[in-house]
């Protein structure tokens, strides 16, 4: 029998999962696929319904059911309710459960560039306080971060987010100066990707030793990276990000922790580029 699992959302064109999934049904020669189920919200309930009776083994879930999803599966764990949104679900016989691997994919990505992440952890500047803000901070939290400062355009919403994590929120107007006393500079917004607006930020006042991260990886080298390497940070790309939360996912469905390999970042990279 072949294992069925995919990827729940609307759209789901533009995802990069069934490339990243396939590649690694077939290096490990599993009976599997990995499906584009596109659902709108309001077939969601219909489409987990499938899932239940039809048997599937699990799904990704994406843009716009993260959230709404959470009301449909029978139990989710405690990384999904802290940050608030599920992005994969794993059906045992008819039991669902909610899991969210964009943290996992966030510190093994952060690990693999920069190593030993203690140094860094000490004082993060986190731009943004979107969905992949809040699976950052849960990751930055379980990682032993001691000091999280969140910088969004919309300061009423880093403050909430901030209040709910027990961290600090400065306005967006600051975020140049309030650079000077960073170890680490996380961009967890859109900026910077190709058709959004550019990432108006200036690193004068980033201390030499602190590390920077751009969850944005199309372009992989995004302007924010360009400068800190100019600079001479530490670096780190966002793909890896996607990487690593598909390979938690998928050894929770499969029982086989695949590899993340050069080879697979540039199979994947090559289709972001095409699609950019
Ligand atoms: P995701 O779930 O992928 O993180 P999101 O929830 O839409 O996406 O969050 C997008 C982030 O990018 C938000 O922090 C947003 O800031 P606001 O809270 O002010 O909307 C930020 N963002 C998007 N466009 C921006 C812009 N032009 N300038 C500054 N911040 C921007």
């Amino acid at each position: 029998m072949t294992t069925i699992t995919g990827l729940i959302g609307y759209p789901t064109s533009h995802s990069l999962s069934p490339r990243i999934h396939s590649y690694w049904i077939a290096q490990y020669a599993i009976a599997a696929e990995y499906k584009l189920f596109t659902t709108k919200p309001s077939r969601l309930r219909q489409t987990i319904g499938h899932m239940r009776s039809k048997n599937w083994r699990g799904v990704n879930v994406t843009i716009p059911h993260k959230q709404e999803v959470m009301n449909h599966v029978d139990q989710y764990d405690a990384t999904a309710q802290r940050i608030g949104a599920i992005n994969t679900i794993i059906n045992d016989n008819g039991v669902l459960t909610g899991t969210n691997t964009d943290a996992y994919g966030f510190i093994t990505n952060l690990r693999e560039g920069l190593g030993d992440l203690t140094p860094y952890l000490k004082n993060v500047m986190l731009l943004g306080a979107g969905g992949a803000t809040r699976a950052a901070i849960v990751a930055l939290q379980d990682a032993g971060a001691t000091s999280i400062t969140l910088i969004n355009r919309t300061e009423e919403t880093a403050k909430a987010l901030a209040d709910k994590f027990n961290i600090a929120a400065l306005p967006w107007e600051v975020r140049n100066e309030a650079l000077s006393e960073a170890t680490l500079l996380v961009n967890t917004t859109s900026l910077g990707m190709q058709g959004q607006d550019a990432l108006d930020l200036t690193l004068d006042a980033l201390p030499v030793t602190a590390a920077v991260h751009d969850i944005v990886y199309a372009p992989l080298e995004t302007e924010l990276l360009r400068k800190a390497r100019a600079r001479n940070h530490p670096t780190v790309d966002g793909v890896g990000m996607l990487l690593y939360q598909a390979q938690h996912a998928f050894s929770q469905w499969h029982g086989i922790t695949p590899e993340v390999t050069p080879a697979l970042r540039a199979h994947v990279l090559a289709e972001a580029m095409e699609a950019a």
